[in-house]
């Protein structure tokens, strides 16, 4: 097993981490948007299975990192489900909305979603196959809680209010999407394992917002069970789980899910994190995206601090979040460079 990213999720420490960055195919890079516009919009893109995999490629040619993850997005899952799914320029997602039981019945089981999610493991198939053999490929999907927000809400919601309401008030109701959810999950990153993404990673974006007794029964939980069941079928693949702004929830989060790795948002210092998090194994984080506009010496301070801070354990090099649509392509470049040469520092 020589990739680097495989070899740090085995718990191995590197001088130099691996490295990768959330929403590296994005709108930042002009290659994205040329190909995105061939294929109309972004939801063509997505099931586009050739376009899907040039533009995962695409910022491996340009920066080499050490690994590709698929192009689509978390909301597929939903739409696969039978939710209507549509995004607004300038706005984001919009979904048809979960509110009462019958919204629930009308959606399709866990076993019905292969069909319409056909060409995201088609992406993952040629990827494997035109990756450089040194790239690892991470595919993914959000975990229930978050996938479950924009379900209820049928959008982003700055604080996730409408699916509180539901836990809140139709407990029964928000525990059976969530179980919906959960087996949907498990069957769609099966898939993408069998078809040869080679770690998975397990994206609960809004899990900040759950607290105390909730976080356990809603993030952690959840996600304990899909990672279970993943490992009992694919033994041999890693999974990373990213709870974020998780705060002191992240301690003990890869021993109670069974998480190989355990992604970590900038709202959390490197120096609490090595002691509280990655005494437990592999974490992965966490540069502040906003240095991908800014830039400068700031942004080469601050990732030889994360490097230096995580460097007597396992450790990828990462954003603390998705990399936004006005950073400079110049600064990804930069803050490359910076952590590969810290060896020789
Ligand atoms: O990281 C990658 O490069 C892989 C692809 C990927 C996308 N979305 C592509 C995308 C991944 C892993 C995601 C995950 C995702 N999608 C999350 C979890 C991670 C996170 O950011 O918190 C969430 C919450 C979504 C849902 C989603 N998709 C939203 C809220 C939006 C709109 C906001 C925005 O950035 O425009 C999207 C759209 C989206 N997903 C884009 C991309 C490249 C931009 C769409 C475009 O090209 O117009």
């Amino acid at each position: 097993m020589t990739k680097k990213l495989l070899r740090a999720l085995a718990g191995e420490t590197q001088a130099v981490p691996p490295i990768w960055m959330m929403r590296q195919a994005g709108r930042y890079l002009p290659e994205y948007r040329a190909t995105r516009a061939e294929a109309g919009d972004f939801l063509s893109l997505c099931y586009n299975s050739d376009l899907a995999a040039e533009v995962t490629l695409q910022p491996i040619r340009r920066y080499g990192f050490d690994a590709a993850i698929l192009f689509a997005d978390i909301l597929l899952i939903p739409e696969a489900l039978g939710a209507d799914l549509w995004f607004v320029t300038g706005e984001g997602p919009r979904l048809s909305t979960i509110t009462e039981q019958a919204d629930f019945d009308k959606l399709k089981g866990k076993d019905d979603i292969h069909d319409h999610l056909a060409p995201i493991y088609e992406t993952v198939r040629i990827l494997t196959r035109e990756l450089p053999s040194e790239t690892a490929l991470i595919g993914f999907a959000g975990a229930p809680w978050t996938v479950a927000t924009y379900m209820i809400a049928g959008r982003g919601t700055p604080d996730q209010g409408p699916a509180h309401a539901l836990k809140d008030g139709n407990r029964p109701l928000f525990e059976a999407l969530l179980e919906r959810l959960t087996e949907a999950t498990i069957e769609y990153l099966s898939m993408q394992v069998q078809a040869g993404a080679e770690t998975v990673k397990l994206f609960d974006s809004w899990a900040g917002s759950l607290k105390g007794a909730d976080f356990d029964k809603y993030a952690l939980e959840p996600a304990k069970r899909i990672i279970a069941e993943l490992k009992a079928r694919h033994p041999d693949t890693p999974i990373i789980g990213f709870p974020r702004e998780a705060g002191e929830k992240y301690v003990g989060f890869a021993k109670a899910t069974g998480a190989d790795c355990v992604a970590l948002d900038n709202s959390v210092s490197p120096e609490w994190a090595a002691e509280h998090v990655q005494v437990d194994g592999c974490v992965q984080g966490n540069l502040a995206s906003s240095h991908m506009v800014t830039g400068g010496q700031a942004l080469i301070d601050e990732t030889r601090h994360i490097v230096e801070t995580f460097s007597k354990g396992p450790h990828i090099f990462n954003l603390g979040h998705g990399i936004t649509p006005d950073a400079d392509p110049e600064n990804v470049a930069l803050m490359i460079e910076t952590v590969r040469s810290h060896a020789a520092d």
